[in-house]
């Protein structure tokens, strides 16, 4: 047996969990209806739960002649309800097609509606003692600290790792304490959040532990794609200097001084319309030059993509616009507090 079974295993028999109501039974239909509710949902709220639906629904038969409805009424306030309608279905499935027996075949078991791999394992080894593997986001967690795999688990690569990984470390025998086990540690130690490594039976072979990884693993889901947006900031120049706005003090770049913007997302970009709202915005008459080179930058939540448009200013503003405006030198801009990409440009000025 490996060490980490046989530790697992020895730990769990003494502290454990073994006395939830799911426990201390082998009735396949007991043990499936328990990991259905577990799935998504904390064993504290399951147990009050689980006790008024097997009431309800005993066996098999009584699950299948029940109505989807009076199904769906006993899940009310467990949510998720398609897993109340894959439990009905598949009930009704045993009946018709495994002479309402709960099949013991591992693969037989996964073609049930509602069941994969981790939750077949979890039935198969506590029902019927079989030497099955679980991995579900606890068991996930476990593993990749203690044999320090990097990469988010549900990554179809990593998760292959994880469950050849599992396999290898199963023992021939202590099924339901090591199967049990592994739930446990993943539920009251080995927790996402402040791990109990002090008390962990694994902690003397952790590798995570070893290394001081264990709160960066697991590896985090990767963010999606970030949205990109674009900006047209406008660079109006009178003589050698140019004019910044306030920004307003919430917000990306809030209170510091930048150039004034359109939105190029929604907005026509053609010279006359720039020239317009200028115009119109600040009071000032200005004349677009070429634009300059484009410039990105990268915030937490989305991608800012920049074009910066100078206008040379013909007449200054005869009012004041609604928001804080100065006109600086660009050696005075550039000392100011200004946005990075703002300062890139004006050092771009500069350089001209
Ligand atoms: N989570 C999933 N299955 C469980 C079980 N049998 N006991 C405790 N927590 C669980
Ligand atoms: Fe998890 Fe800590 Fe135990 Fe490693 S030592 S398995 S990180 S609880």
């Amino acid at each position: 047996m490996s060490d980490f079974a046989h530790r697992l295993i020895t730990w769990q028999k003494v502290h454990g969990r073994h006395d939830l109501p799911w426990q201390n039974t082998t009735d396949p239909y007991a043990i499936w209806v328990s990991e259905i509710m577990l799935q998504q949902t904390q064993v504290m709220a399951v147990i009050g739960y689980y006790s008024k639906f097997m009431q309800r629904f005993p066996d098999i038969a009584t699950l299948a002649n029940a109505t989807q409805d009076e199904v769906l009424q006993h899940w009310s306030g467990l949510g998720y309800y398609s897993r109340a309608r894959n439990l009905h279905n598949a009930a009704v499935t045993i009946m018709d097609e495994h002479h309402g027996q709960f099949p013991q075949d591992f693969e037989t078991i996964q073609t049930l509606s509602g069941i994969g791999r981790s939750t077949a394992a979890a039935i198969a080894s506590f029902a019927f003692n079989q030497v099955q593997t679980i991995l579900d986001g606890n068991v996930k967690r476990v593993l990749a600290r203690h044999f320090l795999v990097e990469g988010w688990p549900s990554a179809p690569q990593i998760e292959k790792q994880l469950w050849l990984l599992a396999e290898s470390l199963l023992p021939k025998a202590g099924m339901v304490a090591y199967t049990q086990g592994l739930m446990d540690l993943g539920a009251t130690l080995c927790t996402r959040s402040k791990p109990k490594c002090d008390a962990c039976p694994l902690m003397n072979s952790c590798t995570a532990y070893a290394q001081q990884r264990v709160h960066t693993l697991p590896t985090p889901k990767p963010r999606k794609t970030i949205p990109e947006k674009n900006t047209t900031m406008l660079i109006l120049r009178c003589g050698d200097e140019i004019m910044l706005e306030k920004r307003p003090p919430t917000g990306i770049w809030g209170g510091l001084w930048s150039f004034p913007e359109i939105d190029a997302d929604t907005d026509t970009q053609t010279e006359a319309l720039i020239e317009h709202i200028v115009k119109t915005r600040f009071g000032i008459l200005a004349q677009t030059d070429k634009p300059l080179t484009k410039l990105s930058h990268a915030f937490t939540h989305f991608k800012l993509h920049i074009q910066p448009q100078p206008l040379n200013v013909l007449r200054p503003n005869t009012n004041v616009g609604e928001t804080m405006q100065i006109w600086l030198s660009i050696d005075d801009a550039i000392g100011a507090a200004i946005p990075t990409p703002v300062r890139k440009i004006l050092l771009s000025l500069q350089n001209k």
